[in-house]
């Protein structure tokens, strides 16, 4: 373990220190669905409510204009951390959130029938919902972009569907159950030339430190705090400021108001529009102190030790027998994903667990791959920069032991 990693998990993650739940040994390998709270992340909420808190924009009184100068502080870091304007980022309640105003604006202010919009087969539910329900409400036609066996996007298959002139396309930077790192700036410029939109689901992205994330060429993206150590229930949409002004917003209420005039009232313009009635402020809170943490801990830094984690996982599991690991990626961030035939995916979880070890199980939001790849769910192990390469060595040694077990239990019954 390095040195600055024995620091931050002592220090910072108490549940991760511990390694218990209820008295239970436990090493926590679910960070893709969500991850830990740092300390400094839970002082932060805590400091808001205790200290801070009022309703923003809203009062002339002291406390409520800085209440709204934190919010806008913590807008400015994640414009910071994605190096676009302040005037681009709206908040939600998280990534799912974002996907479906997203796509409910661009139903009302764009899509007509017949036009195309196009997802992949790697999206998660979240990225992919949201569009096909937009085209049945106008008539639009969705179709997903193929995947390969190997686990990357088919980019041939996706430029023969831009020709056909989309609307949209839908894709995630990193999948949430392949781990595959999709080529972003090729995706986008190819789907931009063809006159397509672009809305990226960087969800299982924003800790990798992609450099395609950095002043994103794409028209929208989209992210949660949970799975960057920030709180649940806090999300940002970034949308081009194009976008910001050509949107219309779908949710309607107080603070996204200019004029009330009846039949048609005149609303905010900027991200106002888009924020409509009180914002999750203790979230808001956490997701600043997150990212700070981040860029005190090092991005860089981090990203490159997930991804030794990552490789040091492969190589570990890729040595049990019967184990077949999903995909093989060129760049794979975040995950591995797994199946140990005979056990289904769900029972190797629950042995797992009895053994220590938190992963999950079964199709992870991501249906249309799972129907793709013919099988009905995965064991899916997501470190993150707390966990270490000795709690991967036990894990492996772990999965062996299971794997010997079902190898025995199969041989009896067949035998
Ligand atoms: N989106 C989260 C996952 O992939 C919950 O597990």
């Amino acid at each position: 373990m390095d040195d600055w990693q024995n620091v931050i998990r002592k220090r910072d993650f108490p549940m991760i220190a511990r390694g218990n739940c209820r008295g239970k040994s436990t090493v926590y390998l679910d960070n893709a669905a969500t991850t830990q709270c740092p300390r400094p992340v839970l002082w932060a909420m805590e400091d808001y409510w205790s200290l801070r808190h009022a309703n923003v924009h809203r009062g002339v009184y002291c406390l409520s204009a800085r209440a709204t100068e934190a919010l806008e502080e913590t807008r400015q870091l994640t414009a910071d951390f994605l190096r676009v304007s302040r005037d681009e980022i709206v908040f939600t309640s998280g990534a799912t959130d974002s996907a479906n105003m997203l796509a409910e604006a661009f139903a009302l202010g764009e899509l007509k029938r017949g036009d195309l919009v196009l997802a992949t087969e790697m999206e998660h539910n979240s990225n992919l919902l949201p569009w096909l329900e937009a085209c049945r409400r106008t008539g639009a036609v969705l179709e997903l972009v193929k995947i390969r066996e190997d686990g990357e996007l088919d980019m041939e298959d996706l430029y023969r569907r831009l020709e056909k002139k989309p609307r949209l396309l839908a894709v995630t930077a990193v999948s949430n159950v392949l781990g595959t790192v999709n080529p972003l700036s090729q995706i986008v410029s190819s789907a931009h030339s063809a006159g397509a939109a672009v809305a990226v689901d960087a969800a299982q992205a924003m800790r990798c430190d992609l450099p395609e994330l950095k002043s994103p060429d794409c028209d929208f993206l989209f992210f949660s705090g949970h799975k960057l150590m920030g709180p649940t229930g806090i999300g940002v949409l970034y949308a081009k400021a194009e976008w910001i002004d050509r949107l219309p917003p779908v949710r309607y209420g107080g603070g996204m108001l200019r004029e009330l005039r009846i039949p048609e009232p005149e609303y905010e313009s900027g991200v106002g529009k888009f924020e409509a009635g009180t914002l999750n402020l203790s979230g808001i809170a956490g997701l600043g102190a997150a990212l700070e943490y981040l860029q005190v801990v090092g991005r860089r830094r981090i990203a490159a030790y997930e991804r030794e984690l990552l490789r040091h996982a492969e190589e570990r599991l890729s040595s049990i027998d019967g184990l077949r690991i999903l995909g093989a990626p060129k760049r794979r961030s975040g995950v591995l994903s797994f199946l140990l035939p005979p056990l289904q995916a769900y029972d190797a979880a629950v042995l797992l667990d009895k053994k220590g070890f938190a992963l999950r199980s079964g199709r992870h939001c991501a249906d249309a791959l799972h129907a793709r790849l013919g099988i009905s769910g995965s064991v899916r192990l997501s470190p993150a920069f707390y966990n270490t390469g000795e709690e991967l060595d036990r894990f492996g040694d772990a999965l062996e032991q299971i794997a010997a077990l079902s190898r025995t239990v199969g041989a009896g019954k067949h035998g």
